[in-house]
Parts: structure tokens; C-alpha cells; sequence
């Protein structure tokens, strides 16, 4: 009887060759190592920039090239969700980055206001922030922006206009290069 009630003792508490506080000990271990993955596993995913494909911070097919071409020397086209202007000048397109080279506001086009540039008689982009004011090339004619502003590579693919907002170029001034010819 006294060996019987030992066996019913070992298997109550024994599981598989563990004794029981071995096992919720271990168990506990691997409940809390689960947590801690999942943890850190969310902190990286949030640390780590989530870049939709078409979202800003990506390459972004913007128009075809029969599109672009539509768009008469001296046109400037906002493109709000992907943050930057696409300016035509005489040498091609230039993708214009909205934020403001002095401390980053957005810098709203003003096709009304005179120009500051030869391509047309109105238009030029004025910071409402300490009032920089920036011609279509996006070159500094006023205020304290430090440099003009900001520009994305602009390529055509497969008979599209692709800017990469991905990467941002900054510039002393404005050079024919810097635009891209259709
Ligand atoms: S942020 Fe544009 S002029 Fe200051």
C-alpha cells in the first residue's frame, strides 16, 4: 500500500522526469522569454522606418513622361502626400523637397506673388515661418534659409517620372545639372 501511494505521489508530482516546481520553474522561464521576444521584437519593428511602397520615403512614380512634357517651362505641381513640388525649368524637372531650409516649416507656392526668376511673371514659394522667400529652382532670394531648398533625384523609367524621396540632395545654388531632362 505504501509503495502504491509513493508511485501516485511520483506521477502527481513528476512530469516527464521533471518534479513539478522543476517544471513551473522552466515553464515560467519560457513564458517570460516568449514575452521579452515579443517585446523587444515590437520595440525594433517600431524603431525601424516602415516604408509603404508609394508612401513618402520611397521611389514614387509621379507622371508618365506625355504627362510631364504637358507641363509647360515654368510650371510648378504640388504633390502633397509625397511632400515635394515638381518644378519644370528650361534644363528638365526638379523635384523640390517642401520643408524649409532654415528650420524646416513647409513652404507653401504662391503662384500669385511676383517672380524672383525669369521663367515667369508670378510665383515663387514664401516661408510663412520668418519669411524666407525661394524662386522655382528653389533658390534663396530673401530671409534667413541658409541654402535653397532641398531636391530628390528625378529619373524616368519605363516611360515614367520616378522621384526617390528617399533621398534628399542639398545644394549651394542651382546648376543646369541638377534638373532632369524628358
Ligand atoms: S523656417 Fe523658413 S524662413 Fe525660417
Amino acid at each position: 500500500m505504501a509503495e502504491s501511494m509513493s508511485s501516485f505521489g511520483d506521477s502527481a508530482e513528476k512530469t516527464g522526469g521533471l518534479t513539478r516546481r522543476q517544471f513551473l520553474g522552466r515553464a515560467w522561464w519560457v513564458a517570460a522569454g516568449a514575452v521579452g521576444l515579443e517585446t523587444i521584437g515590437g520595440l525594433v519593428a517600431s524603431l525601424w522606418p516602415r516604408i509603404e511602397e508609394g508612401s513618402f520615403g520611397s521611389k514614387l512614380k509621379i507622371a508618365t513622361v506625355e504627362e510631364a512634357m504637358a507641363m509647360p517651362v515654368g510650371t510648378v505641381t504640388y504633390f502633397p502626400e509625397q511632400r515635394f513640388y515638381l518644378s519644370r525649368v528650361e534644363s528638365g524637372f526638379l523635384a523640390l523637397y517642401r520643408k524649409c531650409t532654415h528650420v524646416g516649416c513647409v513652404v507653401p507656392w504662391q503662384p500669385e506673388d511676383p517672380s524672383e526668376d525669369d521663367l515667369a511673371a508670378n510665383g515663387r514659394f514664401n516661408c510663412p515661418c520668418h519669411g524666407g522667400i525661394f524662386d522655382r529652382y528653389g533658390v534663396v532670394h530673401s530671409g534667413p534659409p541658409p541654402r535653397p531648398l532641398d531636391i530628390f533625384p528625378v529619373t524616368v523609367e519605363n516611360g515614367e517620372l520616378v522621384v526617390d524621396t528617399g533621398t534628399i540632395i542639398q545644394r549651394s545654388g542651382f546648376e543646369e545639372s541638377q534638373a532632369t531632362e524628358v
